[in-house]
């Protein structure tokens, strides 16, 4: 897979942070404050013993980011669990690894949230042993060492040197912050970790094109929506890995490649078919679709003599499917994306049409005839988000779909390591 530059720059690798009980825990507060300079997204979680060095409450300002310390904590074995912790990571770091930590681990116990989540990892993991010299001697540790090296457990450290304890000097100390940081990057560049792409792992639902509204069995209300954009996102949320699914009213467009299709022809249809295709992570709703449908449409073609006058179509408000979505408490995908075709005042319609519908973000664009947007193959679009608005320069609209799909990739990557 290629990735075009902006992909390159903003493609977030993601730490998991096992903080063990040892003197070296603190340590760790300045290695996270390094790999988030760094543009790393850091998730940790803190051993028993390791709350006696840090607590979960500075570890958490750091990484802003809630801090994990039970496996028996209900809640986040259902919302999280010990196995998407761990699936979710591109590399794994035991730090300080304690004597007691790489003894669990050479032996494949896992009896609590930090060993659970190295035993289920297919990851690589890094350890940083720190411990009296002594006890970092003792054949027994070795032994662990040695197995684990076995079993494809990196290892950086001990260094020598002066231990916590007074007059105590050997190996055991943990390796420096800088020298954790050149290792972590080194494994998060290397093979073992390759291959993983920004939306791997993540289900991306993508609405697009018109929607039709039957009056009678051979005629519709519509609009002039091409589904060129929503098509474009959906092939764009899947070349960056995310399993995509496209709810598409009807287009003259051919199925983007290794995305699953559903075809449907009305608001209705597609709010069933939005329903039924949760849950996501993110929901990208570019469908131009219909506001209104007609109240009651004829069973029967309806003749044009059959009455003194032309017929009056009575219409009645389709559900707003943005909204519906937006408004979940079940299932409401992690980033919520509409759009909002305007043709004046831009930003400001767009603005508030954030608010009122709820979504994460909004996708402005100027549907004015001049602007040429329907139909056409360039667009020129406002990124509306919780922090204001941005003016994207005009580009084609795979450039679009290219430049959203990563913001939102990189988006869910800074603000959880996974749904
Ligand atoms: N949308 C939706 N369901 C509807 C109408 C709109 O999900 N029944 C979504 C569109 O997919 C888009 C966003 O809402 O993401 C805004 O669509 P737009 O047509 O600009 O807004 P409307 O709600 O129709 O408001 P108005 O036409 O009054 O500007």
């Amino acid at each position: 897979m290629r990735f075009n530059s902006y992909a390159a720059k903003v493609l977030v690798k993601r730490v998991l942070l096992i903080i063990g009980g040892g003197i070296a825990a603190y340590k760790c507060l300045d290695l996270i404050r390094r790999l988030r300079e760094r543009d790393l997204a850091v998730r940790v979680v803190l051993t028993k013993a390791a709350q006696e060095f840090v607590t979960p409450l500075s570890v958490s300002a750091l990484t802003n980011d809630r801090v994990f310390t039970d496996l028996f904590d209900l809640d986040d074995e259902r919302e999280i669990g010990h196995i998407r912790l761990s699936r979710e990571a591109d590399l794994i770091v035991v730090a300080p690894a304690t004597a007691d930590l790489l003894a669990r681990m050479a032996n494949g116990i896992a009896n609590d949230l930090a060993t659970a989540v190295i035993l289920a990892a297919d990851k690589p993991v890094l350890a940083a042993p720190a411990m009296n010299p002594r006890m970092w001697l003792n054949p027994a540790t070795q032994r662990n060492v040695a197995r684990l090296a076995g079993d494809g457990i990196h290892f950086i450290g001990p260094n020598e040197g002066e231990m916590a304890e007074r007059g105590e000097a050997g190996p055991g100390r943990m390796a420096e912050v800088p020298e954790l940081v050149s290792a972590i990057e080194k494994l998060l560049s290397s093979k073992l970790s390759a291959g993983r792409l920004p939306l791997s792992g993540r289900h991306v639902l993508v609405t697009s094109g018109p929607t039709h509204e039957p009056i009678d069995p051979v005629r519709y209300i519509a609009n002039r929506s091409s589904g060129k954009q929503g098509h474009a996102i959906a092939a764009a949320a899947a070349k960056l890995g995310a399993r995509v699914t496209l709810i598409a009213g009807p287009v003259a467009l051919a199925d983007p490649v290794g995305v699953t299709v559903h075809h449907i022809e009305t608001a209705e249809e597609m709010l069933e078919a939005v329903k039924e295709a949760l849950p996501a992570d993110i929901a990208i709703l570019a469908a131009a679709v219909a506001d209104w449908r007609i109240d009651a449409p004829a069973a029967g073609k309806i003749k044009k003599g059959a009455k003194a006058s032309p017929p009056s179509l009575a219409l009645t408000e389709n559900p707003d499917i943005l909204k519906t979505i937006a408004a979940r408490n079940a299932h409401r995908p992690a980033l919520v994306i509409g759009f909002a075709a305007e043709t004046e005042s831009v930003v400001e319609q767009a603005t508030a049409k954030r608010r009122a519908k709820g979504a994460d973000w909004i996708v402005a664009n100027d549907v004015s005839p001049a602007a040429g947007v329907f139909g056409g193959d360039r667009n020129t679009v406002h990124l509306i988000t919780g922090g204001g608005a941005e003016t994207w320069p005009q580009m084609t609209k795979a450039e679009v779909a290219e430049r959203l799909v990563m913001r939102a990739a990189e988006h869910l990557a800074k603000t959880q390591i996974s749904v």
